[in-house]
């Protein structure tokens, strides 16, 4: 069942969407080569506890970190460690927080120092990506309207959509109903409506879509052992159409 919320309780989910993109923000600023992904999830922690937030992804189904940092062939849930970030490296920074009984998701990649042009090419198309499949979230179009949306935008670029994980409805839960795959046909799935909020996050590999689990049990990477991007935002579907509740306003 999909919850659709209220715009009072859409409010809510942005506030807790903030407090992520402001630690992302954050973190994004320690981003240089010397710094280990470990620092960063301690710093998210920190961060999270300074704003009287509780970060979402420890506990969940037993991962141990608060952050996600998945660095050039890890796809997601990348886990922090003693790995020193380099130069010419790419990172995604997923990170989850609950905060009055609400969840907030977002995730970005980032470059360490300069990167190669593929790269930059990689990271620029997912999220462009994302872009393209929020201009979908509108009531009254399809779920498959905002997957076909990233997938085009992808392909187009000579880049594969992941197919194993997928976006999600989000609200009381980290993970609510419906799935938002990044792949799909416009017009099929189910109606979008206004008050339904959604975790949409493209991850986009260089090479093949095809990914594998590390033996730790949570790292995905790419089977190919090419680049991959996440980027993802909480959106809500309103009557003004899509809201980006995972941004900063000025
Ligand atoms: N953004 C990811 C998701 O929505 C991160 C989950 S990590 C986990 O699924 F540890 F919580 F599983
Ligand atoms: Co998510």
């Amino acid at each position: 069942m999909i919850i659709l919320k209220q715009p009072e309780e859409i409010e809510k989910i942005r506030t807790s969407n903030i407090i992520v993109a402001e630690i992302l923000k954050e973190l994004k600023e320690k981003i240089r080569p010397g710094i280990t992904t470990l620092e960063l999830n301690r710093y998210s922690e920190e961060l999270a506890k300074k704003r009287g937030a509780t970060p979402a992804f420890k506990g969940y189904r037993g991962y141990p970190f608060a952050l996600c940092t998945s660095v050039n062939s890890e796809v997601v849930h990348g886990m922090p460690s003693n790995r020193v970030l380099k130069h010419g490296d790419i990172v995604s920074l997923d990170f989850g927080a609950r905060y009055q009984g609400y969840y907030g998701d977002a995730a970005i990649t980032l470059p360490v120092g300069d990167i190669a042009e593929e790269a930059r090419l990689l990271l620029q198309t997912t999220e462009q990506s994302l872009y393209d499949g929020i201009h979908q979230a509108r009531a009254g179009n399809r779920l498959g309207d905002i997957s076909a949306a990233v997938q085009s935008r992808v392909e187009a670029a000579g880049f594969s959509v992941v197919r194993d994980f997928v976006g999600h409805g989000i609200g009381k839960n980290l993970h609510e109903e419906p799935q938002v795959p990044n792949y799909g046909v416009s017009g099929r799935g189910v109606e979008l409506k206004s008050g339904m909020v959604l975790a949409i996050e493209p991850m986009v590999n260089a090479g093949t879509y095809k990914v594998r689990l590390l033996s730790d049990g949570w790292t995905v990477v790419t089977e190919d052992g090419q680049l991959s991007a996440h980027f993802e935002h909480t959106v809500a579907v309103t009557d003004e159409g899509p809201v980006i509740l995972s941004l900063i306003r000025n």
